[in-house]
């Protein structure tokens, strides 16, 4: 459906484009090396080149993800030959992207691994310097997996060159064995103690890992030609001197669904990003815990973002707050999009529409009227199913995620939103 003025569509009854819906190919195994909560389909990115190129008034040269989680567009990207720009907020993400971003040779890979594993059974850990780690690693790891992630950590250091893209690698791999070696809920996205919960041996999580990691390499399939920038900031910081973009593909953030930044704590904690994880909310997108200016913000939101916010006062304040946040924020991303995209350049946006307390969020429309106020034109909004969702998509008459498929369903489609410059 063509949106050029009017937005007051009834966003119920767009179809579902079963183009959208699933890719052509099984996802390369790089985009497994790492789980990432948030990360969506691989195909959309190869898909929105393909859509756009045979629209003709642009050459796709640049493509980028000012959201790139895990760097699943940065991947696709590559793929298909383009360069590509990139930021996220979390260092755990970028980590993860850059890693995935480049091809490594098996050999190199082969001998640090060794190296690593002698230092590892040469490094002795003082008493000391396990006693004054973050109290929050305690909570969440056993004393025998504290001393292990220790050496291990350390003997990564020591085995690789600082700047080498190899470092990432192997960080990467130390990163992802990070929940099973710990005590936190196997299943579970969301941070909860398992307390029957036997943790893997570091080392040998590190073996499969790595192992794993070996693997996906040497499938993997980008250009090695094509440029790759990925920066840790705030994207909303970002100082934007002049377009160079042609083509954006990205999912925003959801309003308060999960704390991001609490998602990745294990991580974050372990590689010295933060001292206390929840540093991290501060600036996420979406988090609920901002110190922000409800007048102020409540001031700066379009006719969409206003209506939403002032129903949800009625039943809940600081969800107002937060939410009214979440829009200005979302707005501030809209025209720094539009700032970036060269003439003719189009913006995709994966996004979905939630529920809080019986009042309907409609994060589609909102972005909609973000678009047409800083100049999108040709705006075409289609539906897709979701098909992998880790949430269950359904919703009990609290509102809260039940697996009762009688319930109502929120999750289960999301919308593709492409405008033009
Ligand atoms: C829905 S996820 C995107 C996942 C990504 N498409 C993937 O496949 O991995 C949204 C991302 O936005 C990031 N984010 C939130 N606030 C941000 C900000 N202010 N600047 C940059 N990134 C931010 C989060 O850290 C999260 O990784």
């Amino acid at each position: 459906m063509r949106i050029n003025k009017n937005i007051n569509i009834d966003f119920d009854s767009i179809p579902i484009e079963t183009f959208w819906n699933t890719g052509d190919k099984i996802e390369n195994r790089m985009h497994r090396i790492h789980a990432y909560p948030a990360k969506f389909p691989a195909f959309i990115t190869s898909k929105a080149i393909k859509y756009v190129e045979e629209q003709k008034d642009v050459n796709i040269n640049w493509v980028a993800d000012m959201f790139c989680g895990c760097g699943t567009t940065a991947y696709e990207a590559t793929r298909n030959g383009k360069n590509f720009w990139g930021s996220d907020i979390n260092p755990v993400a970028t980590l993860i992207a850059k890693t995935k971003s480049q091809i490594y040779k098996d050999k190199t890979l082969r001998v640090y691994f060794d190296v690593i594993n002698v230092e590892f059974r040469k490094n002795k850990i003082s008493q000391d310097e396990t006693q004054n780690i973050n109290e929050r690693i305690k909570y969440w790891f056993k004393e025998e997996q504290i001393k292990d992630l220790f050496k291990l950590k350390y003997s990564i250091y020591e085995s690789i060159p600082k700047k080498s893209k190899y470092l990432n690698f192997f960080l990467t791999a130390f990163s992802n064995i990070l929940k099973p070696t710990s005590v936190w809920l196997t299943k579970s996205i969301k941070p909860q103690v398992d307390p029957n919960k036997k943790p893997a041996n570091v080392i040998d999580a590190f073996i499969k890992q790595f192992e794993m990691m070996r693997k996906a390499n040497l499938k993997n399939d980008i250009d090695k030609k094509s440029t790759v920038k990925i920066e840790n900031i705030n994207f909303i910081e970002k100082e934007m001197k002049k377009p160079f973009v042609d083509l954006i593909v990205t999912s925003p953030p959801y309003v308060t669904s999960y704390e991001y930044a609490d998602l990745h704590q294990l991580s974050t904690l372990w590689l010295d990003y933060v001292k206390d994880y929840k540093d991290l909310r501060e600036g996420t997108i979406g988090s609920l815990y901002h110190n922000s200016d409800f007048t102020k913000d409540a001031k700066l939101l379009n006719k969409t973002g206003e209506d939403i916010v002032f129903k949800l006062y009625n039943k809940d304040k600081r969800k107002a707050q937060s939410t009214a946040k979440y829009f200005v924020d979302m707005q501030k991303t809209i025209k720094k999009s539009y700032d970036m995209l060269n003439m003719n350049g189009r913006a995709l946006f994966v996004i979905g529409n939630t529920e809080y307390k019986n009042i309907r969020i409609n994060n589609a429309k909102h972005l909609i009227e973000s678009m047409l106020n800083v100049g999108f034109k040709d705006i075409e909004i289609t539906k897709r199913k979701i098909s992998n969702k880790i949430l269950t998509p359904y919703r009990d008459k609290n509102g809260k995620f039940t697996t009762d498929k009688n319930s109502r369903k929120v999750y289960a489609e999301e919308f593709i939103v492409i405008g033009r410059k």
